[in-house]
């Protein structure tokens, strides 16, 4: 059967977002992954609450870790005065410079920042990516959305929020408010994101570009 066949029929036939009823509906891996995408701009009349920010750490110990060390760990960080200085310290967007992303109004508002107890190595940073990328899949599930950061000043940040280790990424959260669309291209054309009338478009290489 293809891919979200059964999530796909259901829309046809009852409408866009229409969903089954009886039990939590649980989008299928392809759905989450689709709509994971990398979001610089948040709807700010939706405040993420602790709880969904404990929900997202909470995924990590059901991860791979390399030699299952655990090196990392998770500072959440709600809105207010800690959320106002990570946005201090964070770049959005090298790719779009001229829109001096996020903007005005839009910039997230919660956080989970991503420390090492020790010093960063590819295990390390393989951890940190499985761990960005499960987490923000867990945002996604609840109907948020997310954007891994390692463009950022480190020290401000960690001086700012009395972090015991150094940070080594930062995951903003919040509720979506961008339109997003992946674009499927072949090897040698560009890859840089663009936009165009308000829609953010981002090149994606096709599978069987990417098969070796
Ligand atoms: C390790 C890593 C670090 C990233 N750091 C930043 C960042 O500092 N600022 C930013 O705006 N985007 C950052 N991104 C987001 C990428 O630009 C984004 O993944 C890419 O444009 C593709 O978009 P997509 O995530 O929607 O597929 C980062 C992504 C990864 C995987």
């Amino acid at each position: 059967m293809a891919d979200n066949y059964l999530e796909k029929r259901y829309e046809e036939v009852f409408g866009p977002g229409a969903k089954p009823k009886g039990g939590p509906h649980r989008p299928a891996l392809d759905t989450l992954l689709q709509r994971n995408r990398s979001y610089r701009g948040y709807d700010p009349s939706y405040v993420v609450h602790r709880r969904q920010l404990d929900a997202m750490i909470a995924v990590n110990p059901k991860v791979a870790s390399s030699i299952n060390l655990q090196r990392l760990r998770f500072r959440p960080v709600v809105k207010g005065p800690e959320a106002d200085s990570v946005n201090a310290h964070i770049r959005m967007g090298r790719g779009l410079p001229e829109l001096n992303l996020p903007f005005p109004g839009t910039q997230p508002e919660a956080f989970i920042i991503v420390c090492s107890i020790a010093p960063e190595n590819p295990g390390i940073d393989i951890d940190l990516g499985i761990s960005l990328q499960s987490m923000a899949l867990k945002a996604v599930e609840m109907g948020l959305g997310c954007l891994m950061i390692r463009n950022f000043d480190r020290e401000p940040i960690r001086e700012a929020l009395n972090l015991p280790y150094e940070p080594i990424a930062v995951l903003a959260v919040g509720k979506p408010a961008e339109q997003i669309e992946l674009v499927p291209v072949h090897e040698g054309e560009p890859l840089g994101y663009y936009r165009r009338d308000g829609v953010h478009y981002v090149p994606k290489l096709t599978a069987e570009d990417l098969t070796i």
